[in-house]
């Protein structure tokens, strides 16, 4: 799918940005994801094109990273961290718990397209574990009853 006009000129704008037009492949993806909520196929053959680079490096490259989604993602997309220290502070605790809340696992999506959730690695807020992002926001020091709070907020 074509990007819309606008996050073509965002796009045009970024590639500037850099030396090697191939640079801006990262800055790229994320305005189609944040235009598009995810990238399709599609997206990446238009990437490369738009980068001249193989569209196998542009796949690659999408499916390295957790922060890039290659399926809609729910209205509210739950990322929580999985690593050392939001392990260590109850992240796996939580995630049952938003599972069995949501009826969804890891990597899913709501049957009504409202919530999806993944685990994912370091979100960088280590000093504030256990926490998650949803869609932009950092949501830290979490505990159950924190949690059940965002989700009625959420509703
Ligand atoms: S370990 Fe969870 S934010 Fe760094």
């Amino acid at each position: 799918m074509i990007p819309s006009q606008a996050t073509q000129l965002q796009i045009d704008s970024a590639i500037k940005e850099y030396a090697h037009t191939r640079s801006a492949l990262l800055a790229v993806l994320h305005l189609i994801q944040r235009e598009r909520g995810y990238i399709a196929v599609e997206d990446e053959s238009w990437v490369a094109a738009r980068l001249d680079l193989p569209p196998a490096e542009v796949a690659g490259v999408v499916s390295f990273y957790t922060m890039f989604r290659t399926k809609p993602p729910g209205r509210h997309h739950i990322q929580i961290c999985r690593t050392l220290t939001c392990q260590i502070r109850g992240c796996r605790e939580l995630v049952k718990h938003l599972e069995k809340k949501l009826g969804i696992q890891d990597g899913g999506v709501t049957p009504d397209g409202r919530y999806s959730l993944i685990t994912v690695e370091c979100l960088g807020s280590c000093g504030t574990a256990p926490m998650m992002q949803v869609n932009d926001d950092y949501h830290e020091n979490l505990t159950l009853e924190r949690l059940d709070a965002l989700l009625d907020s959420m509703k």
